[in-house]
């Protein structure tokens, strides 16, 4: 059997012990004589399924009881047009702030629903950076961050203070990867293909008192209020992610929580950033205090270096390097499946690859 390092933006890497597990179930789920892909999602063994992988979150996130945990569809590009139908109905005013390509989608949806103030952006110097002063408007219905940026390489590492107007999260590439405080959020929202699980599952957490805002005319699958009530089964969900996500949870509770496996993040992007730091040959756009520990972004000294350095990677199992199209140049996502073997590995791969390129 072969297994790579894949640094995939997502979908990306799912932790070995995981993929045994699913392995070890799939003709027979705990005796029931059935794969959970063939279950019904109302029968009583998929209601613990689902129970237990939105208990497993809370306990993992420090998710109160004032919350809904919502497993939904559509990505988090859906979120991006349902934040603004349920919550951009008060004054139907939002901020936004802009750091990048998913930030821009997120305002683009967010235009259709409403007027949207850009609060701050970094696109003077390419997302770069994370701005640090805000012009919020006293009566927006919320505010929208993009707290991990996964194709510029940045993050947020102090939230903005946004008062009583709801701070709303698009967590995607940084959920349980570091601690935060469920508390300051009026929502967060993530697709699971990276921190999580499979992709074809969203994972919605929100405060209770901001679900029932939507229009009248709300189709009920754009409502959060019905996915609340429904306990994430109004419809068929995406059964088999959700009982992934839940065998990553117990796994990432297994193995000391979020607080653990913020601790092996950070030496793992520290390990990548010391080799970008130490070399002449090697830059990264990103300002230092920034810097994501998710997504890495780095260039050689040109493109036909950086094409060179993505397929001899390949060929030594380091795989899934080559940067967005938006931006070019190399990515390393390093999210919480990728062992820190693996960032050692191209660590060393990209000092050896200076030596004989420089
Ligand atoms: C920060 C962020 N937001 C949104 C998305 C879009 O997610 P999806 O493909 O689940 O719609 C991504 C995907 O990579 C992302 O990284």
């Amino acid at each position: 059997m072969k297994r790579v390092y894949n640094f995939s933006a997502g979908p990306s890497m799912l932790p070995e012990a995981v993929l045994k597990k699913a392995a070890e179930e799939i003709l027979d789920y705990k005796g029931s004589g059935m794969s959970v892909m063939e279950m019904s999602h109302r029968s009583k063994v998929y209601q613990s399924i689902i129970g237990n992988a939105e208990q497993l979150l809370r306990k993992l996130m420090g998710i109160p009881e004032t919350y809904h945990v919502l497993f939904l569809q559509g990505g988090a590009s859906l979120q991006f047009s349902m934040v603004p139908i349920n919550l951009m109905t008060n004054n139907k005013k939002a901020d936004y702030i802009n750091t990048g390509a998913f930030a821009k989608k997120a305002i683009s949806d967010g235009k259709l629903f409403g007027t949207v103030n850009i609060a701050a952006s970094s696109d003077d110097k390419n997302f770069s950076y994370i701005p640090k002063a805000f012009s919020f408007s006293p009566d927006a219905d919320y505010v929208h961050i993009t707290t991990n940026n996964t194709i510029e390489g940045t993050v947020f590492k102090k939230l903005p203070d946004t008062g009583s107007v709801p701070l709303v999260a698009d967590m995607s590439s940084n959920i349980l990867s570091e601690e935060m405080d469920v508390t300051k959020f009026g929502l967060i929202y993530a697709g699971a293909q990276k921190n999580i699980g499979p992709a074809g599952l969203t994972i919605v957490i929100v405060r209770n008192d901001l679900v029932g805002k939507h229009p009248e005319k709300t189709p009920p699958m754009l409502r959060y209020d019905i996915h609340a009530k429904d306990k994430s089964l109004y419809n068929t969900p995406a059964c088999y992610s959700i009982y992934m996500a839940g065998l990553v949870f117990e796994h990432l509770d297994q193995i000391g929580g979020v607080k653990a496996i913020e601790k092996i993040n950070k030496e793992k992007a520290k390990i990548l950033y010391d080799t970008l730091d130490d070399s002449e040959f090697y830059k990264t756009a990103v300002e230092k205090e920034d810097r994501s520990i998710m997504n890495v972004t780095f260039t050689t000294p040109n493109e036909e270096l950086d094409a060179k350095f993505v397929k001899e990677a390949e060929a030594v199992g380091l795989c899934s390097l080559k940067g967005h199209r938006s931006v070019g140049g190399m990515r390393a996502s390093i999210y919480n499946a990728m062992p820190v073997e693996g960032v050692q590995k191209l660590a060393e791969f990209m000092k050896k690859f200076e030596v004989e390129n420089k």
